[in-house]
Protein backbone atom coordinates (compact mmCIF):
# COMPACT_ATOMS: atom_id res chain seq x y z
CA UNK A 1 0.00 0.00 0.00
CA UNK A 2 1.27 3.11 -0.62
CA UNK A 3 2.21 5.41 2.05
CA UNK A 4 3.38 8.93 0.66
CA UNK A 5 1.75 12.22 1.24
CA UNK A 6 0.77 13.29 -2.04
CA UNK A 7 0.15 17.01 -3.00
CA UNK A 8 -3.83 17.79 -2.34
CA UNK A 9 -3.88 19.80 -6.06
CA UNK A 10 -2.92 17.86 -8.33
CA UNK A 11 -4.42 17.97 -12.06
CA UNK A 12 -6.86 15.61 -12.80
CA UNK A 13 -6.44 13.74 -16.31
CA UNK A 14 -8.43 15.72 -18.81
CA UNK A 15 -11.03 13.04 -19.93
CA UNK A 16 -11.87 13.36 -16.07
CA UNK A 17 -11.81 16.81 -15.86
CA UNK A 18 -14.37 16.54 -19.11
CA UNK A 19 -16.32 13.99 -17.26
CA UNK A 20 -17.18 16.16 -14.37
CA UNK A 21 -19.01 19.49 -14.17
CA UNK A 22 -18.70 21.93 -11.60
CA UNK A 23 -17.14 21.05 -8.62
CA UNK A 24 -19.47 21.03 -5.60
CA UNK A 25 -22.68 21.68 -8.21
CA UNK A 26 -24.60 18.15 -6.17
CA UNK A 27 -27.71 19.35 -8.52
CA UNK A 28 -26.13 18.86 -12.21
CA UNK A 29 -26.45 14.75 -10.83
CA UNK A 30 -22.74 14.47 -12.65
CA UNK A 31 -19.43 15.15 -10.41
CA UNK A 32 -15.65 15.34 -11.52
CA UNK A 33 -14.13 12.78 -8.70
CA UNK A 34 -11.54 15.58 -8.22
CA UNK A 35 -14.51 17.72 -6.87
CA UNK A 36 -15.28 14.81 -4.12
CA UNK A 37 -12.49 14.70 -2.91
CA UNK A 38 -11.74 18.53 -2.86
CA UNK A 39 -15.03 18.75 -0.87
CA UNK A 40 -13.90 17.09 1.59
CA UNK A 41 -11.17 14.76 1.76
CA UNK A 42 -8.33 16.67 1.93
CA UNK A 43 -4.94 14.50 0.93
CA UNK A 44 -6.77 12.09 -1.15
CA UNK A 45 -4.86 10.81 -3.41
CA UNK A 46 -6.31 12.69 -6.83
CA UNK A 47 -3.77 12.25 -8.86
CA UNK A 48 -3.72 8.48 -8.30
CA UNK A 49 -7.52 8.54 -9.81
CA UNK A 50 -6.30 8.61 -13.36
CA UNK A 51 -6.88 5.73 -15.98
CA UNK A 52 -9.37 4.16 -16.93
CA UNK A 53 -10.58 2.35 -13.77
CA UNK A 54 -8.06 -0.27 -13.78
CA UNK A 55 -6.63 -1.55 -17.01
CA UNK A 56 -3.39 -2.09 -15.33
CA UNK A 57 -4.30 -4.59 -12.79
CA UNK A 58 -5.09 -8.05 -12.70
CA UNK A 59 -9.12 -8.87 -13.27
CA UNK A 60 -12.37 -7.86 -13.96
CA UNK A 61 -15.09 -8.58 -12.05
CA UNK A 62 -17.50 -8.67 -15.38
CA UNK A 63 -16.02 -11.47 -16.76
CA UNK A 64 -14.98 -13.46 -14.00
CA UNK A 65 -16.49 -16.77 -12.59
CA UNK A 66 -17.38 -17.19 -9.25
CA UNK A 67 -16.36 -20.79 -9.99
CA UNK A 68 -12.23 -19.92 -9.89
CA UNK A 69 -10.53 -20.80 -7.50
CA UNK A 70 -10.15 -16.95 -5.23
CA UNK A 71 -6.41 -15.87 -5.85
CA UNK A 72 -5.23 -15.26 -2.49
CA UNK A 73 -1.84 -13.54 -3.63
CA UNK A 74 -1.69 -9.89 -1.70
CA UNK A 75 -1.01 -8.64 -5.25
CA UNK A 76 -4.66 -9.56 -6.50
CA UNK A 77 -6.32 -6.50 -7.37
CA UNK A 78 -10.18 -5.96 -8.92
CA UNK A 79 -10.84 -2.86 -11.27
CA UNK A 80 -13.87 -0.70 -9.92
CA UNK A 81 -14.69 1.63 -12.99
CA UNK A 82 -15.77 0.69 -16.28
CA UNK A 83 -17.06 -3.09 -15.61
CA UNK A 84 -20.32 -4.34 -16.05
CA UNK A 85 -21.29 -5.27 -12.35
CA UNK A 86 -19.78 -4.31 -9.27
CA UNK A 87 -17.17 -6.69 -7.41
CA UNK A 88 -17.69 -8.75 -4.58
CA UNK A 89 -20.60 -10.78 -6.20
CA UNK A 90 -19.36 -12.93 -9.41
CA UNK A 91 -15.93 -11.93 -7.99
CA UNK A 92 -14.35 -15.60 -6.54
CA UNK A 93 -15.44 -15.49 -2.85
CA UNK A 94 -12.82 -14.11 -0.76
CA UNK A 95 -11.89 -15.54 2.74
CA UNK A 96 -12.81 -12.63 4.69
CA UNK A 97 -16.14 -9.81 5.13
CA UNK A 98 -17.45 -7.37 6.73
CA UNK A 99 -21.13 -6.41 5.94
CA UNK A 100 -22.06 -2.69 7.49
CA UNK A 101 -25.74 -1.44 7.32
CA UNK A 102 -25.91 2.50 7.27
CA UNK A 103 -28.86 4.75 8.32
CA UNK A 104 -28.87 7.74 6.50
CA UNK A 105 -28.95 10.92 8.91
CA UNK A 106 -29.48 13.60 6.33
CA UNK A 107 -32.41 14.50 4.26
CA UNK A 108 -30.61 16.11 1.68
CA UNK A 109 -30.28 14.22 -1.47
CA UNK A 110 -27.32 16.56 -2.54
CA UNK A 111 -25.31 15.24 0.58
CA UNK A 112 -26.28 11.28 -0.60
CA UNK A 113 -24.71 12.28 -4.08
CA UNK A 114 -21.31 13.36 -2.41
CA UNK A 115 -20.89 9.91 -0.18
CA UNK A 116 -21.76 7.83 -3.10
CA UNK A 117 -19.25 9.73 -5.44
CA UNK A 118 -16.55 9.89 -2.28
CA UNK A 119 -17.06 6.18 -1.57
CA UNK A 120 -16.88 5.19 -5.37
CA UNK A 121 -13.45 7.46 -5.53
CA UNK A 122 -11.81 6.37 -2.51
CA UNK A 123 -13.34 2.43 -3.10
CA UNK A 124 -11.13 2.46 -6.79
CA UNK A 125 -8.48 3.62 -4.94
CA UNK A 126 -9.04 0.82 -2.15
CA UNK A 127 -9.23 -2.00 -4.44
CA UNK A 128 -6.15 -0.74 -6.14
CA UNK A 129 -4.29 -1.48 -3.04
CA UNK A 130 -3.71 2.83 -2.24
CA UNK A 131 -4.26 4.39 0.79
CA UNK A 132 -6.66 7.23 1.14
CA UNK A 133 -4.01 9.90 1.53
CA UNK A 134 -0.95 10.79 4.07
CA UNK A 135 -1.13 7.96 6.78
CA UNK A 136 2.05 10.43 8.41
CA UNK A 137 1.09 14.00 7.31
CA UNK A 138 4.10 16.42 7.16
CA UNK A 139 2.45 19.02 9.68
CA UNK A 140 2.82 17.50 13.24
CA UNK A 141 -0.72 19.02 13.71
CA UNK A 142 -2.65 17.35 10.76
CA UNK A 143 -4.71 14.60 11.20
CA UNK A 144 -3.51 11.78 9.38
CA UNK A 145 -6.26 11.12 5.98
CA UNK A 146 -5.70 7.34 5.98
CA UNK A 147 -5.84 5.22 9.37
CA UNK A 148 -3.21 3.58 8.32
CA UNK A 149 -3.50 -0.24 9.67
CA UNK A 150 -3.53 -1.50 5.52
CA UNK A 151 -0.51 0.23 4.49
CA UNK A 152 1.79 -2.04 3.05
CA UNK A 153 -0.82 -5.13 3.08
CA UNK A 154 -1.69 -5.23 -0.59
CA UNK A 155 -4.46 -5.03 -2.66
CA UNK A 156 -5.49 -8.45 -1.20
CA UNK A 157 -8.38 -9.32 -3.53
CA UNK A 158 -10.59 -6.43 -1.81
CA UNK A 159 -13.72 -5.29 -3.22
CA UNK A 160 -16.70 -3.33 -1.46
CA UNK A 161 -20.22 -3.26 -2.78
CA UNK A 162 -22.54 -0.10 -2.21
CA UNK A 163 -25.63 -1.55 -2.10
CA UNK A 164 -28.72 1.19 -1.87
CA UNK A 165 -31.79 0.39 0.92
CA UNK A 166 -35.52 0.77 0.52
CA UNK A 167 -35.53 4.33 2.37
CA UNK A 168 -33.72 6.11 -0.66
CA UNK A 169 -36.60 5.99 -2.22
CA UNK A 170 -38.66 7.25 0.38
CA UNK A 171 -40.07 10.64 0.88
CA UNK A 172 -36.69 12.08 1.80
CA UNK A 173 -34.38 12.24 -1.36
CA UNK A 174 -37.28 12.99 -4.19
CA UNK A 175 -35.96 9.44 -5.86
CA UNK A 176 -39.60 7.69 -5.17
CA UNK A 177 -39.74 7.42 -9.13
CA UNK A 178 -36.78 5.42 -9.70
CA UNK A 179 -37.65 2.74 -7.04
CA UNK A 180 -38.31 -0.58 -8.71
CA UNK A 181 -41.36 -1.71 -8.70
CA UNK A 182 -40.21 -5.02 -7.19
CA UNK A 183 -38.40 -3.30 -4.58
CA UNK A 184 -39.33 -2.88 -0.58
CA UNK A 185 -38.49 -3.63 2.43
CA UNK A 186 -38.52 -7.29 3.10
CA UNK A 187 -42.23 -8.80 4.50
CA UNK A 188 -42.60 -10.71 7.94
CA UNK A 189 -41.67 -13.96 7.41
CA UNK A 190 -41.72 -17.40 9.24
CA UNK A 191 -39.76 -18.07 11.74
CA UNK A 192 -38.49 -14.19 11.81
CA UNK A 193 -36.41 -13.74 15.25
CA UNK A 194 -35.43 -10.15 14.05
CA UNK A 195 -34.09 -7.79 16.12
CA UNK A 196 -34.78 -3.93 14.92
CA UNK A 197 -31.03 -3.06 15.60
CA UNK A 198 -29.65 -5.55 13.46
CA UNK A 199 -32.59 -5.13 10.53
CA UNK A 200 -32.94 -2.64 7.64
CA UNK A 201 -30.46 0.23 6.61
CA UNK A 202 -30.78 2.57 3.91
CA UNK A 203 -27.48 2.10 2.81
CA UNK A 204 -25.04 -1.01 2.65
CA UNK A 205 -21.09 -1.82 2.46
CA UNK A 206 -19.96 -5.12 1.82
CA UNK A 207 -16.16 -5.12 2.13
CA UNK A 208 -14.49 -9.05 1.37
CA UNK A 209 -10.85 -9.81 1.25
CA UNK A 210 -8.33 -12.18 1.52
CA UNK A 211 -6.55 -10.13 4.54
CA UNK A 212 -9.37 -9.23 7.01
CA UNK A 213 -7.17 -6.25 8.15
CA UNK A 214 -7.75 -5.23 4.17
CA UNK A 215 -11.30 -5.25 4.94
CA UNK A 216 -11.35 -3.58 7.97
CA UNK A 217 -9.99 -0.54 7.09
CA UNK A 218 -11.91 -0.06 4.13
CA UNK A 219 -14.88 -0.50 6.19
CA UNK A 220 -13.28 2.12 8.74
CA UNK A 221 -12.28 4.48 6.36
CA UNK A 222 -15.05 4.42 4.73
CA UNK A 223 -17.62 5.00 7.53
CA UNK A 224 -15.33 7.51 8.74
CA UNK A 225 -15.71 9.58 5.35
CA UNK A 226 -19.64 9.24 5.87
CA UNK A 227 -19.18 11.01 9.44
CA UNK A 228 -22.30 13.76 9.33
CA UNK A 229 -23.87 12.05 6.24
CA UNK A 230 -24.73 8.49 7.40
CA UNK A 231 -24.08 5.99 11.00
CA UNK A 232 -23.53 2.66 11.11
CA UNK A 233 -26.62 0.59 11.72
CA UNK A 234 -25.79 -2.65 12.30
CA UNK A 235 -22.51 -5.08 11.52
CA UNK A 236 -21.15 -8.28 10.89
CA UNK A 237 -17.99 -9.45 10.76
CA UNK A 238 -17.69 -13.22 8.54
CA UNK A 239 -14.81 -15.38 7.90
CA UNK A 240 -14.51 -19.11 6.58
CA UNK A 241 -14.39 -19.55 2.39
CA UNK A 242 -12.62 -22.60 1.26
CA UNK A 243 -8.80 -22.74 0.99
CA UNK A 244 -7.91 -23.96 -2.48
CA UNK A 245 -4.58 -26.18 -1.28
CA UNK A 246 -5.79 -26.59 2.02
CA UNK A 247 -7.97 -29.45 1.76
CA UNK A 248 -10.98 -27.79 1.71
CA UNK A 249 -12.81 -26.85 -2.15
CA UNK A 250 -16.27 -26.28 -0.99
CA UNK A 251 -16.28 -24.15 2.22
CA UNK A 252 -17.74 -25.24 5.13
CA UNK A 253 -20.78 -23.67 7.70
CA UNK A 254 -20.09 -23.56 11.40
CA UNK A 255 -22.33 -26.81 11.78
CA UNK A 256 -19.34 -28.37 9.94
CA UNK A 257 -21.23 -29.21 6.64
CA UNK A 258 -20.23 -28.31 2.78
CA UNK A 259 -21.82 -25.20 2.25
CA UNK A 260 -22.15 -24.26 -1.73
CA UNK A 261 -22.04 -27.11 -3.30
CA UNK A 262 -24.88 -26.44 -5.45
CA UNK A 263 -24.58 -22.54 -5.61
CA UNK A 264 -25.06 -20.93 -9.01
CA UNK A 265 -21.85 -20.91 -11.02
CA UNK A 266 -22.32 -20.23 -14.66
CA UNK A 267 -22.51 -17.19 -16.63
CA UNK A 268 -25.77 -18.26 -17.95
CA UNK A 269 -27.56 -18.89 -14.56
CA UNK A 270 -25.79 -15.37 -13.43
CA UNK A 271 -27.67 -13.86 -16.53
CA UNK A 272 -31.09 -15.37 -15.73
CA UNK A 273 -30.84 -15.30 -11.94
CA UNK A 274 -28.35 -12.25 -10.48
CA UNK A 275 -28.04 -9.54 -12.91
CA UNK A 276 -31.46 -6.97 -13.26
CA UNK A 277 -31.93 -6.49 -16.93
CA UNK A 278 -33.23 -2.50 -16.90
CA UNK A 279 -36.47 -2.89 -17.97
CA UNK A 280 -38.29 -1.81 -14.82
CA UNK A 281 -35.70 0.74 -13.99
CA UNK A 282 -32.96 1.70 -16.18
CA UNK A 283 -30.45 2.45 -13.70
CA UNK A 284 -30.52 -0.94 -12.58
CA UNK A 285 -29.49 -3.08 -15.81
CA UNK A 286 -26.49 -4.91 -15.37
CA UNK A 287 -27.29 -4.35 -10.68
CA UNK A 288 -28.88 -6.88 -8.84
CA UNK A 289 -30.23 -7.28 -5.31
CA UNK A 290 -28.67 -8.02 -2.00
CA UNK A 291 -30.47 -10.06 0.92
CA UNK A 292 -28.61 -9.79 3.99
CA UNK A 293 -29.48 -11.99 7.23
CA UNK A 294 -27.87 -12.73 10.42
CA UNK A 295 -28.42 -16.11 11.14
CA UNK A 296 -27.74 -17.49 14.70
CA UNK A 297 -26.92 -20.63 14.91
CA UNK A 298 -28.07 -22.88 18.80
CA UNK A 299 -24.48 -24.46 18.13
CA UNK A 300 -24.24 -26.11 21.74
CA UNK A 301 -28.14 -27.75 20.52
CA UNK A 302 -26.30 -28.68 17.42
CA UNK A 303 -23.14 -30.40 18.84
CA UNK A 304 -25.13 -32.47 20.98
CA UNK A 305 -27.88 -33.90 17.78
CA UNK A 306 -26.95 -37.21 16.41
CA UNK A 307 -25.01 -37.56 13.30
CA UNK A 308 -28.03 -39.29 11.47
CA UNK A 309 -30.45 -36.41 12.43
CA UNK A 310 -27.71 -33.94 11.19
CA UNK A 311 -28.16 -35.55 7.69
CA UNK A 312 -31.53 -35.39 7.77
CA UNK A 313 -31.45 -31.67 8.40
CA UNK A 314 -29.44 -30.97 5.76
CA UNK A 315 -30.63 -34.01 3.47
CA UNK A 316 -26.86 -34.68 2.59
CA UNK A 317 -23.70 -36.22 4.69
CA UNK A 318 -21.28 -34.84 6.44
CA UNK A 319 -17.93 -36.03 5.42
CA UNK A 320 -18.41 -36.25 1.41
CA UNK A 321 -21.10 -33.52 1.19
CA UNK A 322 -23.00 -36.39 -0.93
CA UNK A 323 -27.05 -36.08 -1.28
CA UNK A 324 -28.59 -38.37 0.80
CA UNK A 325 -29.78 -39.72 -2.49
CA UNK A 326 -26.09 -40.36 -3.36
CA UNK A 327 -22.86 -41.11 -2.59
CA UNK A 328 -20.81 -38.43 -3.87
CA UNK A 329 -20.82 -34.38 -3.88
CA UNK A 330 -21.67 -33.63 -7.05
CA UNK A 331 -24.33 -36.37 -7.11
CA UNK A 332 -27.40 -34.46 -8.65
CA UNK A 333 -29.96 -35.23 -5.55
CA UNK A 334 -32.77 -37.75 -6.37
CA UNK A 335 -36.08 -36.63 -4.66
CA UNK A 336 -38.10 -39.53 -5.45
CA UNK A 337 -35.56 -41.83 -3.96
CA UNK A 338 -36.66 -44.09 -1.59
CA UNK A 339 -34.46 -45.00 1.33
CA UNK A 340 -34.80 -48.74 2.81
CA UNK A 341 -37.71 -47.69 4.83
CA UNK A 342 -39.74 -46.85 2.09
CA UNK A 343 -39.29 -42.72 2.71
CA UNK A 344 -37.62 -40.43 0.72
CA UNK A 345 -33.86 -40.95 1.25
CA UNK A 346 -33.59 -37.24 1.06
CA UNK A 347 -36.47 -36.37 3.57
CA UNK A 348 -38.91 -33.61 2.51
CA UNK A 349 -38.56 -31.36 4.98
CA UNK A 350 -35.11 -31.36 4.70
CA UNK A 351 -33.19 -28.01 3.68
CA UNK A 352 -32.07 -28.86 0.38
CA UNK A 353 -35.46 -31.04 -0.27
CA UNK A 354 -36.97 -27.60 0.47
CA UNK A 355 -34.41 -24.71 -1.06
CA UNK A 356 -33.30 -27.10 -4.33
CA UNK A 357 -34.48 -25.55 -8.18
CA UNK A 358 -36.02 -29.01 -8.94
CA UNK A 359 -38.59 -28.22 -6.41
CA UNK A 360 -39.35 -24.40 -6.64
CA UNK A 361 -40.14 -23.96 -10.78
CA UNK A 362 -36.27 -23.68 -11.39
CA UNK A 363 -35.46 -21.03 -8.87
CA UNK A 364 -32.14 -20.05 -8.07
CA UNK A 365 -30.27 -17.54 -6.30
CA UNK A 366 -26.52 -16.75 -5.34
CA UNK A 367 -25.71 -17.53 -2.07
CA UNK A 368 -22.40 -15.45 -0.80
CA UNK A 369 -22.28 -16.64 2.79
CA UNK A 370 -19.44 -16.39 5.14
CA UNK A 371 -19.26 -17.87 9.05
CA UNK A 372 -19.29 -15.07 11.80
CA UNK A 373 -18.42 -15.51 15.67
CA UNK A 374 -18.91 -13.01 18.23
CA UNK A 375 -18.21 -14.22 21.65
CA UNK A 376 -20.33 -15.07 23.86
CA UNK A 377 -24.16 -14.21 24.10
CA UNK A 378 -25.89 -12.98 27.30
CA UNK A 379 -26.93 -16.53 27.93
CA UNK A 380 -23.70 -18.12 28.01
CA UNK A 381 -24.09 -19.20 24.52
CA UNK A 382 -21.54 -19.04 21.79
CA UNK A 383 -22.50 -16.09 19.37
CA UNK A 384 -22.04 -17.72 15.82
CA UNK A 385 -24.16 -18.43 12.79
CA UNK A 386 -23.90 -17.74 8.83
CA UNK A 387 -24.24 -13.83 7.56
CA UNK A 388 -26.16 -15.11 4.79
CA UNK A 389 -25.67 -12.92 1.47
CA UNK A 390 -27.32 -13.78 -1.56
CA UNK A 391 -27.77 -11.98 -5.08
CA UNK A 392 -31.08 -11.98 -6.97
CA UNK A 393 -32.60 -10.27 -9.84
CA UNK A 394 -35.60 -10.48 -7.48
CA UNK A 395 -36.20 -10.06 -4.13
CA UNK A 396 -39.23 -12.44 -4.40
CA UNK A 397 -37.49 -15.48 -4.58
CA UNK A 398 -35.54 -14.92 -1.37
CA UNK A 399 -39.22 -14.12 0.09
CA UNK A 400 -40.52 -17.65 -1.96
CA UNK A 401 -37.53 -19.82 -0.47
CA UNK A 402 -37.41 -18.43 3.02
CA UNK A 403 -41.67 -18.52 3.40
CA UNK A 404 -40.82 -22.32 2.50
CA UNK A 405 -37.87 -22.97 4.81
CA UNK A 406 -38.77 -20.86 7.71
CA UNK A 407 -42.12 -23.10 8.06
CA UNK A 408 -40.85 -26.42 7.99
CA UNK A 409 -37.58 -26.85 7.41
CA UNK A 410 -35.63 -29.08 9.90
CA UNK A 411 -32.87 -27.03 9.96
CA UNK A 412 -34.74 -24.14 12.08
CA UNK A 413 -34.61 -26.25 15.30
CA UNK A 414 -30.47 -24.96 14.92
CA UNK A 415 -31.21 -21.35 14.00
CA UNK A 416 -32.43 -17.78 14.13
CA UNK A 417 -32.99 -15.42 12.15
CA UNK A 418 -31.96 -12.47 13.78
CA UNK A 419 -30.86 -9.87 11.19
CA UNK A 420 -31.95 -8.58 8.32
CA UNK A 421 -32.04 -6.07 5.27
CA UNK A 422 -32.35 -6.04 1.15
CA UNK A 423 -30.64 -3.17 -0.77
CA UNK A 424 -30.51 -2.42 -4.56
CA UNK A 425 -27.25 -2.86 -6.07
CA UNK A 426 -26.59 -0.92 -9.11
CA UNK A 427 -24.13 -1.16 -11.74
CA UNK A 428 -20.27 -0.43 -11.55
CA UNK A 429 -19.92 3.52 -12.31
CA UNK A 430 -18.29 4.53 -15.94
CA UNK A 431 -15.06 6.19 -14.66
CA UNK A 432 -15.61 9.88 -14.27
CA UNK A 433 -18.81 9.02 -12.73
CA UNK A 434 -20.31 7.10 -9.32
CA UNK A 435 -22.54 4.50 -7.91
CA UNK A 436 -26.17 5.03 -8.34
CA UNK A 437 -24.89 8.29 -10.16
CA UNK A 438 -28.34 8.00 -12.68
CA UNK A 439 -30.87 8.30 -9.41
CA UNK A 440 -29.98 11.81 -10.03
CA UNK A 441 -29.80 12.91 -13.28
C1 LIG B 1 -27.76 -20.92 8.88
C2 LIG B 1 -28.50 -21.01 7.79
C3 LIG B 1 -28.17 -21.92 6.64
C4 LIG B 1 -27.30 -22.95 6.57
C5 LIG B 1 -26.41 -23.50 7.67
C6 LIG B 1 -27.39 -23.48 5.23
C7 LIG B 1 -26.66 -24.54 4.78
C8 LIG B 1 -26.80 -25.15 3.54
C9 LIG B 1 -26.14 -26.34 3.10
C10 LIG B 1 -25.17 -27.17 3.96
C11 LIG B 1 -26.54 -26.61 1.85
C12 LIG B 1 -26.13 -27.81 0.98
C13 LIG B 1 -24.92 -27.56 0.15
C14 LIG B 1 -25.12 -26.62 -1.00
O1 LIG B 1 -25.66 -26.98 -2.05
O2 LIG B 1 -24.71 -25.47 -0.85
C15 LIG B 1 -27.44 -25.56 1.46
C16 LIG B 1 -28.06 -25.45 0.25
C17 LIG B 1 -28.91 -24.43 -0.10
N1 LIG B 1 -29.36 -23.42 0.71
FE1 LIG B 1 -28.87 -23.11 2.63
N2 LIG B 1 -28.28 -22.74 4.52
C18 LIG B 1 -28.79 -21.77 5.34
C19 LIG B 1 -29.73 -20.82 5.02
C20 LIG B 1 -30.31 -20.68 3.78
C21 LIG B 1 -31.27 -19.67 3.43
C22 LIG B 1 -31.78 -18.58 4.36
C23 LIG B 1 -31.59 -19.85 2.11
C24 LIG B 1 -32.54 -19.09 1.23
C25 LIG B 1 -33.63 -18.51 1.65
C26 LIG B 1 -30.82 -21.01 1.66
C27 LIG B 1 -30.85 -21.50 0.38
C28 LIG B 1 -30.18 -22.62 -0.05
C29 LIG B 1 -30.25 -23.13 -1.40
C30 LIG B 1 -31.02 -22.51 -2.56
C31 LIG B 1 -29.46 -24.28 -1.43
C32 LIG B 1 -29.21 -25.19 -2.62
C33 LIG B 1 -30.15 -26.37 -2.55
C34 LIG B 1 -29.92 -27.33 -3.72
O3 LIG B 1 -30.09 -26.89 -4.87
O4 LIG B 1 -29.57 -28.47 -3.48
N3 LIG B 1 -30.06 -21.47 2.68
N4 LIG B 1 -27.59 -24.67 2.52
Amino acid sequence: MTTEPRPDDVSAPASEAAAGTSPGAPASGRFSRRAFLGAGLGGLAVGALGGAGGTAWARSDGSGSASAAASESPETAYAFYDQVHQAGIQTPQQHHAIFVSYDLTTTDASDLQVLLARWSAAISELQRGQSLGAVQPSHANAVPTDTGEAADLGPNGLTVTIGLGPGVFDHRFGLAEHKPAKFADLPQLPSDQLEKSLTGGDLSLQACAEDPQVAYHAIRDLSRMAQGTAVVRWTVMGFGRASAGKGQTTPRNLMGFKDGTRNIKDDADFQRFVWHDGVDQAWMKGGTYQVARKIQMHIENWDTDYIGDQQNVFGRSKQEGAPLSGTRELDVPDFARKGADGDPAIPATSHVALAAHENNGGLKILRRSYNFTDGMNADGQINAGLLFIAYMNDPAAFVTLQTKLGRVDRLNEYIAHVGSGVFAVPPAPVSGSYVGEALFR
